[in-house]
């Protein structure tokens, strides 16, 4: 399967669940091939700390790439043969990069914040989608809540909102605002493979992840 964490937003926590995904994916045995398709290249910067964190336990445990326009595209689909799944980390902007992503993703999650919420962006993003959806058929479309607070009305706002946006489904499998996930992408490891564990951060990415997987 090739899972796109996507949004034309920075800081919305795209590379965060492109990361715990493919890492939760390839601890299940499965061949993953994680997709850098953004200029800021986290997904690479993080696979790097991971490598070197994990040195002697065999490394990063999933194949990274950098690619970049419609290589996301072409190349993604040469190489989705040779790989159990792909997940690909696209830019925060509406690039060539991220609309050849869209073209060949079976799934596309696009994360939101409800404190900086905006819908005009999701709404971009829902025609963009919608435009994918004309050759790409099979497309499943969905967002979800990340960062979420752990008290106040802003969540339910938000979610509201984002239940009304068009082409997008509405998944409800929020990730709090924890800092558990920075702190684990800042040893190169998924929230799951933190210690000590943050059994509600794990809770939650395990939920997106059997959501996104369909497992
Ligand atoms: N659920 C969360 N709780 C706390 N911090 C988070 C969460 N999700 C992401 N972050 C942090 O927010 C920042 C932006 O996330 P990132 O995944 O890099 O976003 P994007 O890829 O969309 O630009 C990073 O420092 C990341 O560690
Ligand atoms: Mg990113």
């Amino acid at each position: 399967m090739i899972l796109v964490c996507g949004g034309i937003k920075g800081g919305i926590g795209k590379s965060t669940v492109a990361i715990n995904m493919a890492i939760i994916r390839a601890s299940e045995g499965k061949d993953v091939l994680l997709v850098d398709a953004d200029d800021q290249e986290s997904a690479s910067d993080f696979t790097i700390m991971r490598n070197e964190t994990l040195s002697d336990k065999g490394g990063a445990g999933y194949t990274a790439v950098k690619l970049h326009g419609a290589a996301v595209r072409t190349d993604v689909l040469k190489l989705a043969t040779k790989y159990d799944d792909v997940v690909i980390d696209v830019g925060g902007r509406d690039t060539a990069g991220q609309r050849a992503a869209l073209s060949v993703a079976n799934v596309y999650v696009v994360p939101f914040l409800p404190a900086s919420f905006d819908v005009w962006s999701l709404e971009k993003v829902g025609t963009l989608i919608e435009e994918a959806k004309a050759f790409n058929e099979q497309l499943y479309a969905c967002c979800m809540l990340n960062r979420a607070d752990s008290q106040g009305k802003e969540n339910a706002e938000a979610a509201e909102i984002a239940q009304s946006i068009p082409h997008m489904i509405y998944l409800d499998t929020p990730l709090g605002n924890r800092k558990a996930f920075r702190n684990a992408a800042a040893q190169g490891l998924a929230v799951t493979e933190l210690k000590p564990q943050d059994p509600k951060a794990v809770k939650e990415i395990i939920t997106l992840y059997k959501h996104l997987f369909n497992v």
